[in-house]
């Protein structure tokens, strides 16, 4: 079973990848290159084709602009089988903005440091990877610096997201607290999701409005960091995303001194991480839900729901042992139900709670490879291999899918698998997951 579907996997991630050098996430629903889908997908290649995993890497690097920003969509080729394309994010506004490729002017969790660490390991120590490594990391490090300096507005260690597509999680429930503070004009667009996907499993006309009306005000300053962080209704602490800097922070810092030199960047590196952790933990730990929460900056309270984002500090190292067993004991409770494959993305204790619905409920392949590797740091070894365990089960009897039902018995669908088909790093990381076992 095991070479079999590693078999399929591969054929997955060679049948989406494309001629320019990078891999798309899905055909048809999403046709470019994705930021933090390139770093999942790297670690699926690397246990085949290392050239690959470094050319993933290579392509998306090559997009980032002067001020050290790197977008969460690179649009490498034309497609008209997306919205919104190009036309409608100008990237080309912002004056330091990348001249060779178009692109969103918004970002997406910083997973790059801690990709490079992993292809590291996974190519066993290789020179070849070392020296790839030891070409790339400035930039990885100018892109943390970048959020250093243009998006932790408190001085706090925490850095911002403006825009919800930034948190890689959609359309989770917690935005319908800020959607409720907002009331954008009626866009008229055509949708190309939802000729891919049922509507029923991707957001509504309504929440893509608020998600439109945000890059307006954005580009109205030419994506000025500054000024989006005075005027974006949406300005959100997201756990997920802090997490995923103070993960890749660690790894910058293991993997420069493993280069030699570079003590400056090490130092900076340290002090902003320390940091981190410290405003992490005292701004967005919530003691009655036992778990990381969101922080809306804007109307300066945090939101109150629990996700899989709230468990992701574990991967950061983050919490202490006593907060990791809190976390542990609110994960058990809320998402934990034998009847449930782990982990929903969204409480499924909560009314809005939908099982089938994108970031509302449904199981992800990549937080669930987080959550594994954050439960084993601390060691909770029994739960992590459950969380490997259902991951394994859900693309083998669904396939490759983007999400997945959690109800073992889900009364009212043939299939539990559910969005885009052939998903790069569904299959990405269930190599990942395998292989590591060997
Ligand atoms: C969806 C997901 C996002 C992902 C993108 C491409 O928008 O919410 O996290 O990066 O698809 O796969």
């Amino acid at each position: 079973m095991k070479e079999k579907l590693i078999d399929n996997a591969i054929q997955v991630l060679e049948r989406n990848f494309q001629e320019g050098g990078f891999t798309i996430p899905s055909e048809g629903l999403y046709p470019f290159q994705w930021k933090w889908d390139s770093g999942f997908i790297a670690l699926g290649f690397a246990h085949y084709d290392l050239k690959k995993a470094m050319g993933e890497i290579e392509t998306l690097m090559d997009a980032q602009w002067e001020n050290g920003f790197i977008p969460h969509i690179v649009f490498h080729n034309d497609s008209d089988s997306y919205f919104p394309g190009p036309d409608f994010h100008q990237s080309h506004l912002h004056p330091q903005a990348s001249k060779k490729y178009r692109s969103t002017g918004m970002t997406q969790p910083p997973v790059t440091g801690f990709i490079l660490e992993r292809l590291l390991e996974i190519s066993g120590e290789s020179h070849e990877m070392l020296d790839f490594i030891a070409k790339h990391i400035d930039k990885v490090y100018h892109n943390h610096e970048y959020f250093y300096t243009h998006r932790d507005l408190e001085k706090n260690g925490l850095v911002y997201i403006y825009h919800n597509w930034e948190s890689g999680t959609d359309n989770s429930p917690i935005w319908d607290d800020i959607w409720d503070t907002m009331d954008p004009p009626e866009y008229e667009f055509e949708r190309r999701d939802t000729t891919h996907v049922d509507p029923a499993q991707r957001p509504s006309k309504r929440e893509y409005d608020h998600y439109l009306y945000i890059i307006d005000i954005a580009k109205k300053y030419n994506y000025d960091d500054a000024k989006i962080a005075e005027h974006s209704p949406f300005l959100v602490l997201d756990p997920l995303f802090n997490a995923m800097l103070i993960r890749s922070n660690e790894a910058l810092i293991k993997l420069y001194g493993r280069l030699g030199g570079n003590e400056d960047k090490i130092s900076f590196l340290g002090e902003k991480q320390a940091q981190s952790i410290a405003g992490l933990n005292s701004k967005l730990f919530n003691e009655d839900l036992g778990a990381y929460v969101h922080f809306d900056l804007r109307n300066n309270k945090q939101l109150l729901y629990v996700c899989s984002s709230s468990f992701t500090p574990l991967y950061a190292g983050a919490p202490t042992q006593e907060q990791a067993k809190i976390l542990v004991n609110t994960l058990m409770d809320k998402f934990g139900d034998e009847g449930r494959y782990l982990c929903a993305s969204f409480d499924p204790t909560h009314e809005r709670f939908n099982p089938r619905k994108y970031w509302r409920g449904p199981v992800w392949i990549n937080l669930n490879w987080m959550l594994h590797h954050g439960l084993k740091r601390y060691g909770f070894t029994d739960l992590a291999q459950r969380v490997k365990n259902d991951s394994l089960e859900l693309i083998d009897n669904n396939g490759f899918f983007e999400y997945f039902d959690s109800r073992k018995d889900n009364p009212d669908a043939e299939k539990n698998g559910y969005g885009g088909d052939n998903f790069s790093w569904s299959a990405a990381l269930l190599i990942d997951f395998l292989k590591d076992e060997s």
